[in-house]
């Protein structure tokens, strides 16, 4: 099985990133205790080339994007994907303009193509110095509650603080958070696509 996550920070190496890795570790060692080898892979999209969408609607029925940058390449490996997870930092409260991007492209080229992401796994990772983390859990949960796909949760709202690089890691709950949800995942893609 295959789990991609998305980092829509600005900074690869940062908070995001290590909630991300945390969640990874989980899920893939729940994975196992299922007797299955989870792929977890973490695509940076600072490290991508991302446009807006133009509303143009030319990936209609073309399962991509007119657009000649690296969405395409990115929806190929999510459309191939179990599961997906999206994170973000709190920008003035609310997703990155990276991520927000991204959702508009992805969002688009799966409604406009049948819903090819339906039925996948999803789950959202955010984490802020200090306030309006909860926004963008819930704006990254609205992509997956319009694409057909199950939620996976945890034992809180899937958010770290930190904020310098790495700072989320001594967030004691936040991680606790990020591990669990890991092993929620792997439970849900193992009962629903095992
Ligand atoms: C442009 C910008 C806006 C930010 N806005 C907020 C905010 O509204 N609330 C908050 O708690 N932290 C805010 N922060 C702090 C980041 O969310 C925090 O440093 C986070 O750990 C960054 O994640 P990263 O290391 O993955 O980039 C902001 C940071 C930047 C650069």
């Amino acid at each position: 099985m295959k789990v991609v996550a998305i980092n829509g920070s600005t900074r690869s190496d940062g908070n995001t990133h290590a909630a991300l890795e945390i969640v990874g570790l989980g899920l893939v060692a729940r994975g196992k205790e299922h007797g299955e080898d989870i792929e977890y892979t973490i695509i940076d999209l600072a490290k991508k080339k991302l446009n807006p969408c133009r509303a143009c609607y030319g990936c209609r029925d073309k399962n991509e994007c007119i657009q000649n940058d690296d969405v395409n390449e990115i929806f190929k490996e999510l459309h191939s994907a179990d599961g997906i997870i999206l994170g973000s930092p709190t920008y003035f409260s609310n997703v990155s303009s990276r991520m927000q991007m991204f959702i508009e492209r992805i969002g688009i080229i799966n409604k406009t193509n049948g819903e090819l992401l339906a039925g996948k796994v999803g789950a959202s990772v955010a984490v802020a110095r200090r306030q309006g983390a909860n926004v963008v859990y819930a704006a990254l949960n609205y992509f997956f509650g319009i694409a057909q796909m199950p939620i996976a949760s945890s034992t809180y709202w899937n958010i770290g603080l930190g904020k310098e690089k790495g700072e989320v890691k001594n967030d004691e709950e936040g991680v606790k958070t990020f591990e669990n949800l890991g092993h929620n995942m792997a439970d849900m893609l193992c009962k629903l696509r095992g």
